[in-house]
């Protein structure tokens, strides 16, 4: 009998999870499957689909929206990612019971940054936008990755400050503040721009001023398959040479999540490639 992993959210329909573990099965030769799961609307749903997975010897769940914080909550154990990000986006589920959670969300971006697109993070200074679950996944990350300082911008400053707050004593020498845009971003400019806010998806942008943007800047937008979005499309007519969207994140965080379910790294390139909108 295969292994059985899925991914779980609701909707469902659109994941790429399926095709993109589907794929690293494939590469890697790994005798397991992979379905989508929806978990519903009722609440309880996500516990009474994760239950019947286990009771059907699942082995491990992706976790989509919006279940993220239900996931982590069901664990038994979860990574310090997990924890600081308040959410999990993978399971592992023991045999005997155990469920451990992880967030693979910031470490497929810092992935996807440094080896994908060639900027290595050291002493670079960071421009997070949004103050959401997508920027408190990133910041731990990021500072591992030896970054000199973030700031994060909101549309609701307070939630900026009170995130840089509360997480600046984790972030070891990395310099975190917080505050609206216009102050954060006027404070210099930034070797990386990450739109984590979740304004593509309603055709908006936060007005980044042109000036944020250091001499060869990257612009990151954590969407995928939207094409060039309003912030990239802003950060071009800014002069930045190189954007980039999410696809690569999503990747990568479904590479780390393969191998800690299978002890193998699968190869990201072809199905980073497979999946690649062109940004235009
Ligand atoms: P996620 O978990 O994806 O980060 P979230 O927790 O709902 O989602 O956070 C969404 C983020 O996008 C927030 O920082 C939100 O700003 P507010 O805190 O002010 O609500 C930001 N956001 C959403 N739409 C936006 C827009 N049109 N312009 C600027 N920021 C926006």
């Amino acid at each position: 009998m295969p292994d059985r992993y899925a991914v779980i959210g609701h909707p469902i329909a659109h994941s790429k999870s399926p095709l993109i573990h589907g794929l690293f099965a494939q590469a890697t030769g790994q005798d397991m499957t992979y379905e989508a799961i929806d978990g519903g609307a009722e609440p309880g749903g996500f516990n009474a689909a994760l239950d019947a997975f286990r009771a059907a010897g699942g082995r491990g769940l992706n976790v989509t929206l919006p279940f993220k914080l239900q996931a982590l909550a069901a664990a038994s154990e979860a990574s310090e990612d997990a924890r600081l990000a308040g959410a999990a986006n993978a399971l592992r589920l023991d045999p005997g019971g155990r469920i451990e959670a992880q967030n693979f969300d910031g470490i497929g971006l810092v992935r996807d940054i440094e080896h994908n697109l060639s900027l290595p993070l050291a002493g670079k200074r960071v421009l997070l936008l949004g103050a959401g679950g997508a920027t408190r996944g990133a910041l731990l990350p990021l500072a591992r990755a030896g970054v000199a300082r973030i700031a994060i911008a909101n549309r609701t400053p307070a939630k900026a400050e009170a995130l840089a707050r509360e997480l600046a004593p984790r972030m070891g020498a990395v310099a975190l503040v917080g505050g609206p845009l216009s102050e954060v971003a006027g404070s210099g400019a930034f070797d990386l721009v990450i739109n984590a806010t979740s304004a593509s998806l309603s055709g908006e942008t936060p007005a980044v001023p042109a000036s944020a943007f250091a001499p060869g800047a990257l612009a990151y937008d954590m969407v995928y398959g939207k094409g060039l979005t309003p912030f990239l499309k802003l950060a071009q007519a800014a002069g930045v040479a190189q954007v980039a969207d999410g696809v690569g994140m999503l990747v990568e965080q479904a590479a780390e999540a393969f191998a800690w379910w299978r002890g193998v790294r699968p190869d990201t390139r072809a199905v980073r490639e497979q999946l690649t909108v062109p940004l235009v």
